[in-house]
């Protein structure tokens, strides 16, 4: 394979890959349902193919012969010191490409000296990832469960080990139609993955002794859509046999079931991003934000930033894509409001891009899990070392060495 010095910086050498070819070295590792669930999105998948036309819409403008001086692109989002405006999305069950991979993500960004941001619906918990993490930054991501006291004890247990920041996800109350996943009647939380952080929690296992019922009372109505009915339908006909019924009946998965009814809050309101101020000290970002008026009542709520973002593609179809909305919410709140962006950082010049357009740092998804499923923690090291040499020669080529340099200026 071929090397190359790891970019200016020449600390590293990393084996360089572009996107395409490394997504599609993923998906020979993978099985068809764990690439579904990955690789896939929503409905059509047109807001994935927007994500992606939205970076080559923007060109970036280099500036030439600006003079000499050290590059360094370190920064400080909120209370935490990053080495380059890049941590890594949550990404939930990624044990479905390899055993114990959160663990490996986490020796991967402590190797690199990256953020790792704690999916709730990760498949190892949190304190195991805090201890493989050493001095490495981290943050929680939350997902507001039916139930208040679960919601607290997440947020204590991020606070105990270590966490600086909450992320609270918002754009994922209910599930997305995910054709791909429905195609293959394929839902991983149903074979008990990426559940550890509820079974691995006190109050979840309280309630799992009360009974899923009880956990469930008082739980915001409706708590069914069509959408469900009609994944579960087509899931059912996926698996005769009577596939629901033992799964249903075996008491092991009793956690899956308590998991599957109060994992999520579609109730999910403003008041509730209040009260959650109230009770804790760390700073809270909202993750999944498209629009100014949104934005505003983040702020007005007490989030102290916002992650933009339309998860990858796999909720709303047809969303609009995170870097074209960035551009009108930063009109909105400008700096210093904290914003983070996602959905389709894929290279170098996209991170550049995002900071271009105001974001304050960007948010790896995808790609790092690609890497994972290519070669392990080295995998991971490479996908994250390639962004950040690819970004920072990027940045100074374009005439830009810290990025307050990289404003609306540098991209037309
Ligand atoms: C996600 N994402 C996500 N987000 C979140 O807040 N909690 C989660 O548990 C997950 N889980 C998850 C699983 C998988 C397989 C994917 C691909 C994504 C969304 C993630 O944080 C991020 O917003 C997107 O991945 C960004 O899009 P790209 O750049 O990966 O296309």
């Amino acid at each position: 394979k071929a090397i190359f010095l790891g970019g200016m910086s020449g600390k590293r050498a990393v084996v360089p890959f572009q996107a395409a070819g490394l997504r599609i070295a993923a998906k020979q590792q993978l099985s068809a349902r764990a690439w579904a669930y990955i690789d896939g999105g929503a409905g059509d998948e047109t807001s994935i193919a927007a994500n992606a036309a939205a970076f080559s819409d923007i060109s970036i403008l280099p500036r030439m012969m600006g003079g000499e001086g050290p590059a360094d692109f370190s920064t400080r989002l909120l209370n935490t010191d990053l080495a380059f405006p890049l941590l890594l999305a949550p990404i939930g069950v990624l044990d479905l490409i390899c055993p114990e991979a959160d663990r490996v993500v986490a020796r991967a960004c402590r190797n690199v000296g990256i953020p790792m941001i704690f999916s709730n619906q990760a498949g190892t918990p949190m304190e195991t990832c805090a201890q493989d993490l050493g001095d490495t930054s981290r943050w929680f991501q939350l997902y507001w469960s039916k139930s208040d006291d679960l919601v607290l004890s997440f947020i204590q247990r991020a606070e105990a080990c270590g966490c600086s920041a909450i992320v609270l996800t918002v754009d994922t109350t209910l599930l997305g139609w995910r054709s791909r996943d429905l195609a293959l009647g394929y839902l991983p939380f149903l074979r008990g993955m990426g559940i550890a952080q509820y079974t691995s929690d006190p109050v979840f296992q309280a309630l799992l002794n009360q009974g899923a019922g009880a956990a469930i009372t008082g739980a915001p109505k409706p708590t069914v859509t069509l959408q469900t009915i009609a994944n579960l339908l087509q899931l059912k006909a996926n698996y005769p046999g009577g596939f629901f019924h033992n799964l249903f009946r075996k008491t092991p998965l009793e956690a899956v079931r308590l998991f599957i009814n109060i994992y999520s809050n579609p109730a999910l309101s403003w008041e509730q991003v209040i009260w959650l101020r109230q009770q804790t000290k760390l700073p809270i970002l909202i993750k999944g934000i498209l629009r100014a008026d949104d934005a505003l009542k983040a702020m007005d709520a007490g989030a102290d930033g916002i992650v933009v973002s339309n998860h990858g593609g796999r909720q709303v179809d047809g969303a609009i894509s995170s870097l074209p909305a960035l551009k009108t919410i930063r009109q909105t709140l400008p700096k210093p409001f904290p914003i983070v962006l996602d959905s389709g950082i894929r290279s170098g010049s996209d991170v550049f891009k995002a900071l271009a357009l105001g974001a304050d740092a960007v948010l790896l998804g995808r790609p790092y899990a690609y890497g994972l499923a290519v070669g392990g923690q080295r995998g991971v090291e490479e996908v994250i070392l390639n962004m950040l040499n690819d970004f920072e020669l990027t940045a100074q080529l374009a005439g830009c060495r810290n990025i307050q340099e990289i404003d609306g200026s540098m991209v037309g």
